[in-house]
């Protein structure tokens, strides 16, 4: 057989790598090369499209930045961050489904009372979100660590937009001592990805939509048990029919009660009283916490 025929030339590579101190390296390496090289066989791909490729990967990583990152963006419209989550978060049965990080958390959201607003300039429609956190069983898991991050009216995090507050519309609520969590957001909007680097390109060269369904983050801890990340959707988001970044990720939940008045933390009982007249629409919030 040539050196250079194409069989051989995958099997080089691999002779290369055969040496690799680090064993995990290796069987990663080795597997991506196979696959790589059975993908170019496969779709015969042209040179003009190597030189495509080369120049879209070089403008995904021109895109990035502190604030932005467009590879994430990529992975996420490619379905490979929810199969690496799925992979590495096998779930028993009851527990909450693991859904994307994304690119917008941040670290340091102040701790809030039970019942506050996570709205610091009082913009959008007001929502309570109430709900427990339990375990597969069942049993409420009291000081358990909601983190919750979200859009503001426009559709922007906080910061994507210097016209909001440092932090507005994050911040982390302990459950009570029945598991029980609220607080106040606003009604999420559906907002596109940002779509104006070349993962935006991307998506409309295949002729798909850059918008996601409106929804609220929630990255729930507890101790002894695993962390979940999930989302709030608002039941009936047209935008869940296509949705870009997961196309099958279930709806996990509804919570879009208008609240009477914008409640603080003085409200707290008010809040848990006016939410108690709608509780049977509060379906989604009461979903379990995810927790192994
Ligand atoms: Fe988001």
């Amino acid at each position: 057989m040539s050196n250079n025929s194409e069989e051989q030339i995958t099997q080089n590579v691999l002779d290369s790598m055969a040496h690799t101190p680090d064993a995990r390296l290796k069987q990663v390496m080795s597997s991506l090369v196979s696959h790589i090289h059975t993908f170019l066989r496969e779709v015969e791909l042209t040179q003009e499209e190597w030189a495509l490729g080369i120049q879209f990967l070089t403008r995904t990583g021109h895109m990035c930045d502190e604030k932005r990152q467009e590879f994430i963006l990529l992975s996420d419209i490619t379905g490979v961050t929810m199969l690496v989550d799925a992979i590495n978060h096998r779930l028993p049965g009851g527990a909450t489904e693991s859904t994307i990080f994304g690119p917008f958390y941040r670290e340091g959201a102040a701790e809030l009372p039970m019942g506050a607003t996570i709205s610091k300039d009082g913009r959008g429609e007001p929502v309570v979100v109430m709900g427990s956190v339990l375990s597969t069983d069942g049993t409420p898991i009291p000081g358990a660590l909601l983190d919750v991050w979200e859009t503001d009216e426009n559709g922007l995090y906080e910061q994507q937009d210097p016209e909001q507050p440092e932090m507005n519309l994050r911040g982390k609520f302990r459950t009570d001592s029945l598991g029980r969590y609220c607080f106040v957001g606003i009604k999420p909007v559906s907002y596109a990805i940002p779509d104006d680097g070349p993962v935006g390109q991307l998506l409309r060269t295949l002729g798909r939509h850059p918008f996601r369904p409106a929804h609220i983050h929630l990255l729930i801890s507890a101790d002894g048990f695993a962390p979940v990340t999930t989302h709030l959707f608002v039941k009936g988001d047209h935008s869940m029919v296509r949705y870009t970044c997961c196309p099958f990720l279930p709806v996990l939940a509804t919570s879009d009660i208008r609240s009477r008045k914008w409640p603080t933390e003085n409200d707290y009982p008010s809040v848990l009283a006016s939410c108690k007249d709608v509780t049977p629409t509060l379906s989604g919030a009461d979903r379990r916490g995810a927790m192994l």
